[in-house]
């Protein structure tokens, strides 16, 4: 009994000096992308890479998109659901240039795709 006390005890302590924050799994490996998401990864690595981690977390230019679906709110406070990205994605999103020009709809399916990787 007291052994197995010391043992949470331990734990605690380890969860407590980690900054008690849940680590999330890490995202799809590449090697395993199916086709769509692989061409999403690639507009993501032409178009977003510039501006957002995808890998990690913390701020690059913009907010990182690690785990971004895996939560319930955008960095905005927006709800994390297609409709919302997708309208980022087209129409910008304060500094965030609008892409409506430049990806045409398979493209942003595949990225959108890519995303929920993530
Ligand atoms: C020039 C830099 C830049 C590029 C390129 C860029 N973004 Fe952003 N993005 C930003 C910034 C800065 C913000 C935060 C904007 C704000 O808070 O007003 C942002 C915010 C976002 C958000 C969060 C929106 C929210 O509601 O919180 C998403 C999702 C996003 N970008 C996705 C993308 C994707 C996908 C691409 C590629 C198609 C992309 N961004 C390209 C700079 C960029």
């Amino acid at each position: 009994m007291i052994r197995k006390l010391a043992v949470l005890s331990g734990i605690c302590l380890a969860a407590l000096v980690s900054g008690c924050k849940p680590s999330l799994a890490p995202s799809k490996p590449l090697s395993q992308l199916s086709p769509q998401e692989h061409s999403g990864y690639l507009v993501y690595q032409q178009d977003c890479s510039g501006c957002h981690y995808a890998n990690q977390t913390g701020d690059l230019h913009g907010p990182s998109l690690f785990a971004m679906y895996r939560k319930k709110y955008l960095p905005s406070g927006a709800p994390a659901n297609d409709e919302r990205v997708s309208a980022t994605i087209l129409n910008g999103h304060g500094i965030m240039p609008g892409y409506a020009n430049l990806i045409d709809q398979q493209q942003l399916h595949d990225l959108l795709a890519y995303l929920h990787t993530l």
